[in-house]
């Protein structure tokens, strides 16, 4: 069997996708033609060519430029059901999805219009291709601690649909300590907690966000590298690391695949993952991600099931209501 059927045919989880990350400039133009609305680009093509990202954040000015084009509920399902599509044939069968509400509710859509159209999308998901599913709200770091308050105070009537909370968007400057306030009261609601660190950001966020806001998992965290404690610490407790090679080499966290950090953190025994981020942007889907990665870096078979086994424990379904790939 060829890589590319073995990765495919591996039960995995996808534990690190942003929904709007997922948006295809082919429907980023259909919605906006649907919904009237003015994009930055002429065409598909020319916001393809757009797609030359120098960091992190000249990835984000886009991402929330194309995020524009979703208004209104069934442009949330949309979406979810084209990533959702993508993913079965991926080899998906538990996928973790985030998303950005303050993107929205600061354009004047409401929080309902995003989380109803993104949970119908999940319900059709498992009935039509057994794909099981939770909804991740991400609070964007570059805004104040305040706002996010606000987002969870609109979040909190549907306390039941939502499964846990992330932080995300720019990185530098504003390191988990920003929230520590918003995610212990999070925690007292009983939500699963996540956190991007050390994607762009040094080691150090990576421990704030585990002794500060008590994640159960860490995204990307791939220059834990650079800090021998905090490797052994990771490893000791078994945090999972949703990594995502392709967007690192992306957005020039590591200039090649070749260079990254992903085996170097197996090896130490750190419970890997394999994610897309953003796929729609950083040029591939999870399976992708898997097989250019082994590619690069010479991972074995047993390794690659290694991590897609990694990201059916390191889900938040509990044990209990675990299908048998689990
Ligand atoms: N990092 C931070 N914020 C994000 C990302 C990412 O990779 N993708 C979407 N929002
Ligand atoms: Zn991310």
């Amino acid at each position: 069997m060829d890589l590319d059927a073995y990765v495919r045919a591996l039960p995995k989880a996808e534990l690190h996708l942003h929904i709007e990350g997922s948006l295809e400039p082919e429907m980023m133009f259909e919605l906006a033609r649907r919904n009237g609305v003015a994009l930055p680009w002429d065409s598909v093509e020319a916001t393809r060519a757009a797609y030359a990202f120098s960091d992190l954040q000249s990835f984000l000015d886009l991402y929330y430029a194309g995020a524009a084009a979703l208004i209104h509920e069934r442009d949330f399902f949309d979406l979810a059901m084209a990533y959702f599509a993508r993913a079965r044939a991926d080899g998906v069968v538990h996928a973790e999805l985030f998303f950005d509400p303050q993107t929205h509710t600061a354009r004047g859509i409401a929080f309902e219009t995003v989380l109803d159209g993104l949970e119908r999308a999940c319900g059709e998901a498992q009935v039509r291709w057994g794909i099981s599913s939770r909804l991740i709200l991400c609070f964007l770091r570059h805004l104040s601690e305040e706002d996010g308050f606000a987002t969870l105070q609109q979040a909190l009537p549907h306390l039941a649909r939502i499964h846990g909370v992330g932080l995300d968007s720019s990185e530098k400057g504003h390191p988990p300590s920003k929230f520590a306030r918003l995610f212990a009261r999070c925690r007292e609601l009983g939500l699963h907690i996540v956190a991007h660190a050390g994607e762009e950001g040094p080691p150090a966020y990576i421990v704030e966000a585990l002794d500060l806001l008590g994640v159960e998992r860490i995204d990307h965290g791939v220059r834990a590298a650079e800090d021998p404690a905090l490797m052994a610490r990771l490893a000791r407790e078994q945090v999972a690391l949703t990594v995502c090679p392709l967007s690192n080499v992306k957005l020039c966290v590591f200039q090649r695949l070749e260079q990254h950090s992903l085996k170097q953190l197996l090896d130490a025994g750190l419970k890997v993952t394999i994610n897309s981020d953003d796929p729609a942007y950083f040029g591939g889907y999870i399976a992708q991600n898997y097989v250019d990665t082994a590619r690069a870096l010479g991972l074995s078979r047993a390794e690659l099931k290694r991590i897609a086994r990694n990201s059916l424990e390191a889900s938040f379904v509990p044990e209990a209501l675990r299908q048998p790939w689990f």
